[in-house]
């Protein structure tokens, strides 16, 4: 760069000299022209109008000049730049209207086309079921009681009164759980398919009467408890079986407990699933942990069949060799227990005719029922 006092040479201030002031002018238009967008026209404004752009530099070299060349320099410095800055303005001024014009395409929202809301999810009735059921006995004053679902073969079977040779202990119903005890022993890899597992003294729990078990066992009487929860039996899935359901236990365990009790407390559960006119019948059975035993029957008026009575449940006063097996004296203390099918209930609560609906997660089935609130 020239200094003031720096003597007159053109070579020094060759910036200035038309052509070159020609040359940048041209440059800049080019360069502007050049670019599709405002941000790139912006990149751009520095390098031709900026401090060191060539117009900026001439400018500077306007003092070196004698006096009289100064005028002359210094107005065609000027044109030079506003012609610059009018490109640049110009361009910027197309850019920017072709953005908007290009936002107004691009960015339009259609309101017609359907919306992309994820519906949420539901609870699944049974699970939902479960909870209003547990409530009701809550309401009553029991206390809600769990157990393990992979339960020891004691609890599901010794405990129950149900001997070894009781066909429920047998291959059909059971799911047998292996272990590696079971592996080290080589009995997996002797047994047949059917009978992998058999041994260790596991079991997918058939019932949630194991939990009449487990509670006298930590509780001392008077016992009110009510268990909902997950069973498996080795059931081939159709409309009204399933490998995994659900149950519902009760015990209650004080003094002076008759089947009165018992019959007063299903009449009440049953109306409060089915309705103030639910009609409710018993019948004798067996089972091995009650004494004496029966079916609980509920009428279904929406049976795909017609009108009947199906069974919801099996119930009676706990047998003493339960009571004695789980610590409690039977000549203090009498008990009764039930165990209702939650899956059934839900059936004959909402008149669905195939459980195969329960398990396959299809989000409008659960949907269906809204979400419950007791
Ligand atoms: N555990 C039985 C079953 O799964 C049902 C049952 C019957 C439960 C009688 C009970 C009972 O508590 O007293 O078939």
């Amino acid at each position: 760069m020239s200094r003031r006092s720096d003597t007159y040479d053109p070579k020094q201030v060759a910036l200035l000299d038309q052509a070159s002031l020609d040359e940048a002018v041209a440059a800049a238009q080019k360069a502007f022209a050049a670019v599709s967008d405002v941000d790139g026209l912006i990149a751009l404004r520095h390098q031709h109008l900026g401090d060191r752009a060539p117009v900026s530099l001439a400018r500077r070299e306007i003092g070196a000049l004698p006096p009289q060349a100064r005028a002359d320099a210094g107005k065609r410095v000027n044109e030079a730049r506003a012609a610059i800055q009018q490109a640049y303005d110009a361009r910027l001024a197309v850019l920017e209207e072709d953005r908007a014009r290009r936002v107004l395409v691009e960015e339009a929202v259609d309101v017609t086309l359907p919306g992309d809301r994820r519906p949420r999810g539901a609870r699944h009735p049974i699970t939902t079921l479960m909870e209003r059921i547990a409530d009701l006995f809550v309401g009553m004053g029991y206390e809600v009681a769990e157990g393990p679902e992979v339960e020891l073969e004691w609890a599901n079977f010794d405990a129950l009164n149900i001997p070894p040779d009781h066909p429920s202990r047998g291959l059909m119903d059971t799911f047998w759980v292996a272990t590696a005890q079971t592996f080290a022993n080589g009995l997996v890899a002797t047994a047949p398919e059917n009978q992998l597992g058999t041994g260790s003294g596991l079991v997918l729990r058939t019932h949630t009467s194991p939990v009449q078990a487990r509670t006298m066992l930590e509780r001392q009487p008077p016992i009110y408890v009510v268990v909902p929860g997950r069973v498996y039996r080795t059931d081939e899935l159709d409309a009204t079986h399933s490998p995994v359901f659900h149950q519902v236990e009760g015990l209650v365990v004080d003094k002076g407990i008759t089947m009165a009790h018992l019959r007063g407390t299903l009449d009440h559960f049953a109306r409060a699933m089915f309705g103030e006119n639910a009609r409710t019948r018993w019948r004798p059975h067996y089972f091995p942990f009650t004494e004496p035993s029966a079916e609980f029957d509920v009428w279904f008026e929406a049976h795909r069949d017609g009108p009947r009575w199906v069974e919801w449940g099996g119930c009676g006063m706990v047998d003493p060799n339960v009571l004695r097996a789980c610590g409690v004296d039977p000549t203090v203390y009498s008990a009764f227990a039930f165990g209702m099918g939650i899956d059934r209930t839900l059936m004959f609560r909402n008149g669905l005719s195939d459980m195969r609906e329960f398990i396959e997660g299809d989000v409008r089935f659960t949907r269906a029922f809204g979400m419950e609130v007791a």
